[in-house]
């Protein structure tokens, strides 16, 4: 079931989610044969900020019935740890890298853009325009109007495929797609985890995330993926990485059928770090049971 996405000709269509897997850690458990059988058909970054951020404070992980709220926060080493460390190691994955940055304002988009479209290694880039905009408090990619100024911006400071990664907690996800075609995105990539709250389990009025709130992934949002991810397939024609709850072959199917071109996996990795290849097989028998061609 090979897949062509931005000029890349991948094995399947199942890739990961950003910060959800950390290949560089799996090399070290798993030697070699991580590489030999590696999961995903192409290997996204975890988010990469222009300089090395801490994280957020703990408690960074709340488990809900259905899903989980994450308050990680982005720690990372920077833009430079990045490229002098970790890129030598991701490069030598068996499947094409999709490095994920992001900038708080269109000047810091622009300068990761052009330092990575330098390197031969990174295959494509995605934005993670989750990110407060300083001047609205806004996230950038929760408004039209300021994601497509700052996409016009970057744009042209790389050849390389652009993935817009748009996140759910906005009013018209349609609206937001269609301004990040407009100003020149090669595919969009959704949903980002949905913004939660978790109350302290013994103490009143308190939060538990360290941050205060969160953003919830896994089952839970799976109906809200669904949702958008046809929302925004409807209005744009670009190619759509779709993500949210999928555990199965048949959750990364409905995706598909919702017009994804592609599938990641994210939370289900944290519970078996080699769900992928259970769900990308799975995902071969449902087309082969059910007979159906997904265009
Ligand atoms: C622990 C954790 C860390 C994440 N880190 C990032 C990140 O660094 N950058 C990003 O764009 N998305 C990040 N995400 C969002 C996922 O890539 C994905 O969009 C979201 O979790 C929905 O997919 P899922 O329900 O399969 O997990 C993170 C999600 C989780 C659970």
């Amino acid at each position: 079931m090979t897949v062509s996405f931005c000029g890349l000709e991948l094995r399947h269509p199942i890739v990961n989610g950003s910060g959800t897997f950390d290949a560089i850690a799996a090399r070290r458990v798993f030697g070699d044969a991580l590489l030999e059988r590696f999961p995903f058909a192409a290997f996204v970054s975890k988010t990469i900020t222009p300089a090395p951020r801490d994280g957020n404070p703990p408690p960074r992980l709340y488990e809900t019935p259905a899903g989980l709220i994450n308050s990680i926060g982005l720690p990372n080493k920077g833009l430079r740890g990045y490229l002098e460390q970790d890129l030598p190691e991701l490069a030598q994955l068996p499947v094409p890298l999709i490095t994920n940055v992001m900038g708080s304002d269109a000047a810091e988009l622009c300068a990761l853009v052009e330092a990575l479209d330098d390197r031969a290694e990174i295959d494509a880039i995605e934005l993670n325009v989750s990110c407060p905009n300083v001047r609205t408090g806004l996230d950038i990619g929760a408004d039209p109007v300021g994601l497509g100024a700052v996409l016009r911006e970057a744009r042209p400071r790389t050849a390389k495929p652009l993935i817009v990664k748009l996140t759910p907690n906005t009013a018209d996800v349609g609206l937001v797609a269609q301004a990040a075609e407009a100003a020149g995105a090669d595919a969009l990539s959704l949903i980002n985890t949905l913004r939660a709250y978790a109350p302290h389990p013994r103490r009143a009025r308190a939060a538990w995330l360290g941050n205060g709130t969160g953003g919830l992934s896994g089952p839970a949002v799976r109906a809200v993926a669904l949702a958008q991810v046809r929302e925004v397939a409807r209005r744009v024609s670009l190619p759509v990485v779709g993500m949210g709850g999928v555990q199965t072959g048949a959750h990364a199917a409905h995706l598909l059928e919702a017009g994804a071109t592609l599938v990641a996996v994210g939370t289900e990795s944290f519970r078996d770090p080699l769900a992928a290849t259970r769900i990308s097989r799975e995902l071969d028998d449902f087309f082969a049971k059910s007979g159906e061609i997904v265009e």
